[in-house]
């Protein structure tokens, strides 16, 4: 596909970045990025790395993360989900950048340009950039205009939202899955809202990413599915933040409690028995399994290495 181009405002010719992902989709239809083999996660690797920041707490950053702050001439970061104690404390020299409210068009460009000139660009994604990040189209756009781009993980916000419940997301007998969701709205249809099925199956721990403003409808839709009432709901307000706040109820009871406390943005709707952590039982590893050595089979080595 060729590289179709647009006037920008600025009167210069831009690739257009639909056309770039569409054009690095076709190509990996076709076949897979050598580098997937070359590198791991956690690897220096040149190019643009696409950084999470971790829930908030300058401490949950990565090392990795943390030594490409500390060389950055540019960070684009993703806004108020990222601390800025964070960029005060990492990003000594660089020039910071807000991403919100910038399109493709702005974004793309900028990070180009900056990289050409040699400067060591960092984009900075709240959590882990693989979870509702949109990274892929950045990085794919950015690719296509042969700079280089690779993820470096961070910690995502359910996994803050665990520890400051001090819970697992899984649980031995209480939850077997885990499923990271969002609530319907502009971006998902009712169809693709699979809340419902989640908390349906019993043994799934439901974290809902982007709904705090609707926690209501959310509730109200489970309690039209007849979902138990009594079903342990968790909604952690900036885990990891210095204002942190964890309100905990139901299924039935939860929503009044977050408007009380007015959130409507930046908090992990957390649903299902591993909220509370009661009633799992002990764990084959560290029972029957650990008893049978070395020499079981391929599965039973998978398991002991959890
Ligand atoms: C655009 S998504 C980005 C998620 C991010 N990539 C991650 O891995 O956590 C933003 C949503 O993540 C959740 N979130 C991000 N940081 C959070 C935090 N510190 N505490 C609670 N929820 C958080 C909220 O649900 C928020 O609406």
């Amino acid at each position: 596909m060729s590289n179709e181009t647009t006037e920008t405002d600025a009167g210069t010719e831009e690739n257009d970045p639909q056309d770039a992902i569409d054009a690095q989709g076709d190509r990996r239809r076709e076949e897979l990025d050598d580098r997937i083999f070359e590198h791991s996660a956690g690897d220096e690797q040149e190019g643009i790395p696409f950084v999470g920041a971790g829930p908030g707490n300058p401490r949950l950053l990565t090392v990795a993360g943390k030594e490409l702050l500390e060389e950055a001439d540019l960070v684009v970061h993703a806004g108020s989900l990222v601390n800025s104690e964070l960029l005060e404390e990492y990003c000594d020299h660089a020039e910071l950048v807000n991403s919100v409210g910038k399109d493709l068009e702005e974004l793309i460009p900028l990070m180009r340009d900056a990289y050409e000139d040699g400067d060591n660009v960092v984009r900075l994604h709240s959590g882990d950039p693989a979870i509702y990040g949109a990274a892929l189209e950045q990085m794919d756009a950015l690719e296509h205009e042969d700079v280089p781009t690779h993820f470096v993980p961070g910690v995502t916000s359910a996994f803050a939202a665990s520890a400051t419940l001090r819970t697992q997301l899984t649980l031995n007998e209480v939850s077997n899955h885990v499923a990271f969701t969002r609530p319907q709205g502009k971006t998902l249809s009712p169809e693709e809202d699979h809340i419902s099925d989640f908390v349906e199956m019993g043994d799934v721990t439901t974290c809902i990413y982007l709904g705090t403003h609707a926690v209501r409808e959310t509730m109200d839709r489970l309690l039209e599915d007849d979902h138990d009432p009594e079903t342990p709901v968790a909604v952690i307000y900036h885990a990891s933040w210095p204002d942190e706040d964890v309100i905990v109820g139901s299924i039935g009871d939860i929503a009044d409690r977050v408007e009380e406390a007015g959130y409507r943005a930046s908090a992990m709707v957390v649903i299902g028995d591993a909220v509370t952590g009661a009633g799992y039982e002990r764990s084959y590893l560290y029972g029957d399994w650990a008893n049978r050595g070395s020499s079981g089979s391929a599965g039973e080595t998978e398991a002991s290495d959890d």
